[in-house]
């Protein structure tokens, strides 16, 4: 994670710097800081700890000069969040910003040590600016002592090097981290993505992995990973250079959930025209022998809740993983399967290393992708957009409706091309699919019950979630959604799990939270719930009408959805899940949209 940020501009170039820092705080919010080089040439640095706002207000009272400049903002990985581990790091004629993790920087840091030079900080990052330093210091020139630099690092980076006494100059690369070239008019910019850069331009070079690439105001020179010149497509990106704002709402993340409605319809009505599914030609299911769907936190839980659609809809065995496991427990795959990697940001890292896996095993891939313009999308056979606009708060509520709602669309197409439901049920299904951003508008109503019930919850220290079905992993995001915002230790668990362990901890302070729509499977949960209560267990049972009824005054608490949506309706519980979490978090005082320790791009393994 971490965002960088590099301009070489016509103005002052702090404002800038922070600027875009504003748009990669998502990356990380731990410290922030810039270097810049002025008219004189002369190399200087700012950085303070916690927020972006600390280090505008050290800029206030300490301004940096200059029209040379990189910054960055940072999520700890080596060292605590101090003022000596912040970017960017110096020694002597050269600062550096760093996305990654080098990973062999105690062997390096060891022979810098031996050679008398004493780091000042607990950073990895800091290894590379003390090699480039000495390097500069033992005659070779800034450019030379950066690639010599690179020759000896090992990992994941995204790197921009700035010099003392040199104006218009910069050096970047890039190994596993994402790096955007931006172009402008008389001026060049580098950024972790491309809407760091959208401010200044929409003129895009995506460095390739390995790539180095020598920047002045006139352009870039590429060097691929043997040192050779190489040249890159510069592309155009529109990702919007608006400001990004809360509308109104007291947070981003209730400004997120309210837009759940729109931006469904917004997705149906990109994949499905009439009765009729609309994908990218060669998405076809028919010969598919298995599906494997992959991602991270919230990512991963939509797959677990789709891996119910593909196999009870399509009849295809569909496997899923965390990214982070998928690709070391090396599963077999072959030509016959699909490998889809989930991602709101398209840039995580574990996800983007099993879709290469997936890839090298020959496995037809497909990224399904908020940021369109994101490696994923990228690296993907094929891309699918989840269309859920940007996200800013941190804890994903409305790309997880998203990533939902296109697998349920593709869970559909599977089970159309194997010849599991005719046209017909395809229609029914694609209606009650169409009826989920009105029920949701409906469930945004519930935002106020589960304001009154967050008052009881925020006291708990313990929360459980219990779902049966594709309401399971539903139960596991509700309580991935409660730990993040409010500091609450929670756990989901399949309800019918309940009894071989986690019934040890109920007792009346430990509120559990039921999810069990009136189908199938309610009178199974409805006899879990007993058991809790049984045990002086507070239940909050969320059910429609007829299962709250059904269920009698047992619960504590309830929540009543609207019925519909057929077999999609977890789409519909996301929304509970998330005010529950959401209101519990502001009754906590927490950060609601910047939580503690995360950040929304987790671009280190
Ligand atoms: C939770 C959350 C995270 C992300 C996860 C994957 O609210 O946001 O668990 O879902 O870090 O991120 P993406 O989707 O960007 O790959």
């Amino acid at each position: 994670m971490c965002g960088i940020i590099g301009i070489l501009g016509k103005h002052e170039v702090s404002p800038q710097l922070v600027d875009a820092l504003r748009r990669l705080e998502y990356r990380g919010y731990d410290s922030a800081g810039v270097a810049t080089v002025d008219a004189g040439g002369r190399l200087d640095r700012r950085r303070a700890v916690g927020k972006l706002i600390n280090l505008s207000d050290r800029l206030v009272h300490e301004p940096l000069r200059g029209h040379a400049g990189i910054g960055h903002t940072r999520w700890a990985t080596h060292g605590a969040a101090t003022e000596a581990n912040a970017h960017p790091h110096r020694h002597g004629p050269v600062a550096v910003v760093h996305n990654g993790i080098i990973e062999n920087f105690r062997e390096l840091r060891d022979e810098l040590i031996a050679a008398g030079i004493q780091p000042q900080s607990q950073t990895d990052t800091e290894t590379v600016a003390l090699m480039t330093g000495r390097h500069m210091e033992q005659g070779l020139s800034p450019v030379e002592a950066a690639r010599a630099t690179l020759a000896r690092l090992r990992g994941a980076f995204a790197l921009a090097f700035l010099f003392q006494g040199e104006t218009d100059l910069m050096v970047v690369a890039r190994k596993g981290s994402p790096l955007a070239i931006g172009h402008g008019a008389g001026e060049m910019f580098v950024g972790s993505d491309a809407v760091a850069l959208a401010p200044f331009t929409d003129r895009i070079t995506y460095l390739e992995d390995g790539d180095h690439a020598v920047l002045t105001r006139a352009g870039a020179q590429v060097f691929d990973g043997d040192g050779s010149p190489v040249a890159r497509r510069e592309t155009r990106i529109d990702v919007g250079a608006t400001a990004i704002d809360k509308g109104g709402y007291r947070h981003f993340m209730a400004k997120e959930i309210a837009e759940q409605p729109v931006v469904i319809g917004d997705v149906l009505n990109h994949y499905v025209k009439g009765d009729r599914i609309v994908l990218p030609d060669g998405l076809d299911f028919a010969g598919v022998d298995r599906i494997a769907l992959v991602g991270c936190g919230t990512a991963h839980l939509a797959g677990h809740v789709a891996r119910y659609w593909f196999e009870q809809l399509a009849g295809l065995p569909c496997d899923i993983d965390v990214a982070s496991e998928f690709r070391y427990r090396e599963p077999p795959l072959s030509a016959q399967s699909w490998f889809v990697a989930i991602s709101q940001s398209g840039e995580t890292a574990d996800t983007l290393a099993a879709l290469h896996y997936a890839r090298d095993h020959v496995a037809r891939t497909v990224g399904l992708v908020n940021v369109g313009t994101s490696a994923i999308a990228r690296d993907s056979d094929i891309a699918l957009p989840t269309l859920a606009g940007i996200e800013v708060s941190v804890a994903s509520s409305k790309a997880f409706t998203c990533q939902l709602t296109v697998l349920a669309i593709l869970a559909l197409k599977a089970a159309h091309d194997r010849g599991r439901i005719g046209d017909a049920d395809l229609a029914r299904h694609l209606a009650d699919l169409r009826r989920i951003p009105g029920l949701m508008q409906q469930a945004l109503d519930l935002s106020d019950d589960c304001r009154v019930l967050s008052e009881w919850l925020s006291q708990a220290q313990d929360v459980l979630y219990l779902g049966r079905g594709a309401l399971f992993p539903v139960a596991l995001e509700g309580a991935l959604k409660l730990k993040e915002l409010s500091y609450i230790h929670a756990e989901g668990y399949a309800s019918g799990e309940l009894k071989h362990g986690p019934i040890a901890l109920i007792d009346r302070d430990v509120p559990v939270i039921v999810l069990a729509p009136h189908d199938a499977l309610f009178e199974k949960t409805v006899s879990n719930m007993q058991e809790v209560m049984a045990r002086h267990g507070q239940i909050l049972l969320l059910s429609d009408r007829a299962g709250i009824a059904a269920a009698g005054d047992g619960p504590h608490a309830t929540l009543c959805l609207p019925e519909g949506g057929g077999i999609f309706q977890p789409i519909l519980y996301a929304i509970p899940m998330q005010y529950l979490a959401y209101h519990s978090a502001v009754a906590r005082g927490t950060d609601v949209d910047q939580p503690r320790n995360l950040a929304k791009s987790v671009t280190v393994e």
